[in-house]
């Protein structure tokens, strides 16, 4: 299969838990390179479904190692929730791997996410109040616990006695909170260290390990590429790194290593917490997107918000990431449309600009102009090659993949593993970067 980044090409949640799950199955290794529980994804096994956060859904998969990187932050607490959840239902985590230098989601994480959150008011990210942002912080500010200090009992008791009495007068004197007990706080940390101690190794060492052994290796991103903390819409993004280039940094793998990079996106797009969302949708359209879509969060239960496709932002994600090829979800929930419309550049204050904008003050001023295509009023759930979709889809899949000039290899048509076109081979057909004679890319989408 070779080295694969999967990454999020809009704001999260395009379904990459389906496309991961589907290039897992040719995988021996699948890495998660960033994030933390704010993440989610939804399995189904043996009819019954749960949710995973932190996990990489490759667990699944007996023989594919499962690696949580140092790019990660790591709740201990809902973490042993998940190997719990997986053990009642007898599936193996004996090859789970966690990074002994990924850092830990502490209790005063959470309390000062949510804390910070309500003080911000009208001003705030609208985050999942999962303790993200101040673990991420801590790591910059370098007071943060990692995995490996965990594993260290003298070491751990020095290092949070004086890390939560700091922390204390953060949640006493700013937020009026009450003080966490040390003690407390230690005994349980404790607790958790001994049961994720048979996982916590060199992770970076493992993966190098792989390559040289020339197993396949799937990184999976989380989040996506709008959330990206450097190239997202700053400051309502995510404390991490979900662009491809994270991958590297996140796992300690040199980008040499790296062979592919395939984009998620909607057919359509979505966005949970504030800031601006040009496509939008308010009254019934949107409500349509987000019943027919299910779209609400794994994480938090939140309803997204819907909007019609943006192809600035796909063409943005498409030079960000190096994207060799796209995979494209939900096309079904467009299927009872009479027209669709697609956003093709943006005007700005009067000025045509087919560029994402660096400034969030100006993408808040962007309006879409759109190019209206017919919708196909007809179900595409069955369909499992481009042939049997309507002309219409196919036209729309054309369109979106000339205007973001990368190929679409896969399709999307519901939620189960069989609802699923693959138009070419994401891991082995041309990629992106090889363009014909004449400057046009190497593949679109073909019929
Ligand atoms: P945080 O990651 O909890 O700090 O939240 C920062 C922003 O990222 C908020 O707008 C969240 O709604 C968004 N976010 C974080 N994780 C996800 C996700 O998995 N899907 C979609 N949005 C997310």
């Amino acid at each position: 299969m070779a080295n694969v980044i999967v990454i999020g090409a809009q704001w999260g949640d395009e379904g990459k838990g389906k496309i991961t799950d589907l290039l897992s199955r040719s995988a021996d290794v699948v890495v998660r390179y960033q994030g933390g529980v704010n993440a989610g994804h939804t399995i189904v096994v043996k009819g019954q479904t749960f949710k995973l956060h932190l996990i990489p859904s490759g667990i699944l998969y007996p023989n594919t190692d499962c690696i949580i990187g140092c790019g990660t932050v790591i709740d201990p607490q809902i973490l042993i929730a998940e190997l719990d959840q997986l053990k009642e239902l007898n599936i193996s985590t004996d090859h789970l791997l966690i990074s002994e230098t990924a850092h830990v989601t502490m209790p005063y994480h959470r309390l000062i996410d949510q804390a910070s959150e309500e003080r911000r008011g009208s001003h705030k990210i609208g985050t999942t109040g999962r303790g993200i942002g101040p673990t991420y912080a801590d790591k910059s500010e370098r007071t943060g616990i990692r995995v490996l200090d965990l594993m260290d009992p003298d070491g751990l008791r020095e290092q949070l006695e004086w890390t939560i009495n700091y922390k204390n007068v953060i949640l006493e004197k700013l937020y009026n909170l009450p003080p966490l007990d040390p003690q407390e706080v230690i005994e349980q940390y404790l607790g958790y260290a001994e049961r994720l101690r048979p996982h916590v190794v060199d992770t970076s060492l493992k993966i190098s390990d792989a390559i040289q052994r020339r197993r396949n290796i799937l990184f999976e991103g989380a989040q996506g590429t709008l959330l990206d903390l450097d190239h997202g819409t700053y400051p309502y993004v995510t404390s991490s790194n979900p662009v491809a280039g994270g991958a590297c940094v996140g796992t300690g793998v040199g980008p040499t290593m790296i062979d592919r990079v395939i984009g998620v996106s909607k057919a359509y797009t979505t966005r949970v917490g504030e800031g601006p969302f040009p496509t939008e949708l308010d009254g019934e359209l949107g409500e349509l997107l987000c019943d027919r879509g299910a779209e609400f969060g794994t994480t938090t239960g939140r309803k997204r918000r819907c909007g019609w496709f943006d192809a600035v932002i796909g063409r943005y994600a498409v030079r960000i990431n190096g994207m060799d090829c796209m995979a494209l979800t939900k096309l079904d929930v467009l299927d009872e449309l009479e027209e669709i419309k697609v956003c093709v550049a943006y005007d700005i204050d009067g000025q045509r600009s087919e560029h994402f904008p660096t400034s969030s003050r100006q993408f808040a001023r962007c309006r879409p102009i759109y190019k209206t295509l017919p919708g196909w009023k007809v179900s595409t759930t069955h369909c499992r090659t481009l042939e049997d979709l309507p002309q219409a889809a196919l036209d729309y899949l054309k369109f979106l993949a000339e205007l973001m000039e990368v190929p679409i290899a896969i399709v999307s048509l519901g939620a189960s593993r069989d609802q699923t076109i693959i138009v070419e081979d994401p891991i082995h057909g041309p990629k992106r970067a090889l363009l014909h004679p004449d400057g046009t890319p190497a593949t679109l989408l073909s019929a």
